[in-house]
């Protein structure tokens, strides 16, 4: 469904060219501060326009419609408008009859009976990742003075992005990328076992993110190459301080107050100019496609501001969840 959280609770709206894409959020706490200007940064983070990104360039200018009032949420919903202007539909008029390869146009035909809108991909377009960078700002003021930083640190396996980059382009292709984020400053017991764990929250947000193939968190995929005596993070003080991190600041489901770290595997753009082959659902056979239209070489290159945004709304749900629960009382004392 396009509702996620539970106090923390956000529905997104719109389709790459219909009118606009949108962001509902609900249980938004009152009173904090929040400006146009706030969002800048993050919103600009997101934007297309650099090398190895489409040329589709929106204005991307956000338009409060509810919940701000005097320059602070008021406590109702609030709702965060984009408009779609820069749009050219007709490139997508042959993806009904022959979907893209890799994209998501032959299971939406198959899911939707063919009434899903596929102009830009439609609700499965990049541009649904917008309103969450939105929300994400929101997301982060929740979680203050807890920070969060993510960047692409590979593209196509390699460290040489701008090679890799360069080469995808002069070849018609597209390439992946991997992109880890730190969240620093969280304290102890964040997370609700057994379900809505810190991992489980902040994978399915993650996985929310078209594009996005894999997560691990801390030492992930290599745990299960490694001995307990090298994997197990040493506490070094009474604060819960380790001295390596390769649970990525979670156990048990639960923040440790360790640094949370994360990557996630983006996969290479499905849209690509290269010919390939797909089927022809007019003609009843298999034929060669060159897809056209305004893509990105490289999601990756978009993608750490949009694992900033997700991971600080799960994290602001959790946030939000644990102080009903610290209300009851201070922390036991051994
Ligand atoms: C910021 C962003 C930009 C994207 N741009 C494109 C694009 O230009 N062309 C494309 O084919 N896919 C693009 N995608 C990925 C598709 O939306 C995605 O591959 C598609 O919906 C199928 O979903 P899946 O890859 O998760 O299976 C983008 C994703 C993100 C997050």
């Amino acid at each position: 469904m396009n509702t996620f959280g539970r106090l923390f609770r956000i529905s997104i709206f719109g389709e790459s060219h219909g009118p606009a894409v949108g962001i509902n959020i609900d249980g938004c706490p009152a009173g904090l501060k929040i400006e146009p200007e706030h969002f800048e940064e993050d919103l600009g983070r997101r934007k297309s326009g650099a090398k190895g990104t489409t040329p589709r360039i929106e204005e991307d200018k956000p338009e409060f419609i509810s919940g701000i009032y005097n320059r602070f949420s008021t406590g109702a919903p609030v709702t965060i408008r984009f408009e779609n202007k820069n749009v050219k539909s007709r490139d997508y008029e042959k993806v009904q009859a022959r979907p893209r390869p890799g994209h998501a146009d032959y299971t939406a035909i198959v899911k939707y009976r063919g009434f899903n809108d596929p102009r830009g991909g439609g609700q499965f377009s990049g541009r649904m990742t917008l309103p969450l960078v939105a929300a994400g700002v929101i997301a982060k003021k929740i979680i203050y003075p807890a920070t969060i930083q993510a960047e692409l640190i590979e593209a196509g396996g390699s460290k040489n992005i701008e090679e890799v980059l360069d080469k995808a382009i002069a070849d018609k292709n597209s390439v992946g990328g991997l992109v880890e984020c730190t969240i620093r400053g969280l304290p102890v017991g964040l997370g609700e076992p057994f379900f809505d764990s810190v991992e489980s929250l902040i994978s399915h947000m993650i996985f929310a993110v078209p594009g996005i193939k894999g997560i691990e968190f801390g030492g992930g995929f290599k745990a299960a190459k490694g001995t307990g005596s090298e994997y197990n993070d040493a506490i070094i003080d009474s604060s819960g301080r380790t001295k390596t991190n390769n649970t990525g600041g979670v156990s048990g489901g639960i923040s440790n107050g360790n640094d949370i770290v994360f990557r996630v595997a983006v996969k290479p753009t499905s849209s690509i100019p290269k010919t390939q082959v797909s089927y022809d659902f007019e003609k009843d056979e298999m034929s060669e496609i060159r897809v056209t239209g305004r893509h990105d070489v490289c999601i990756a290159l978009r993608v750490p501001v949009i694992a900033e945004a997700v991971a600080a709304i799960a994290l602001a749900d959790l946030k939000l969840i644990n102080d009903v629960y610290k209300s009851f009382g201070d922390k036991i004392k051994f």
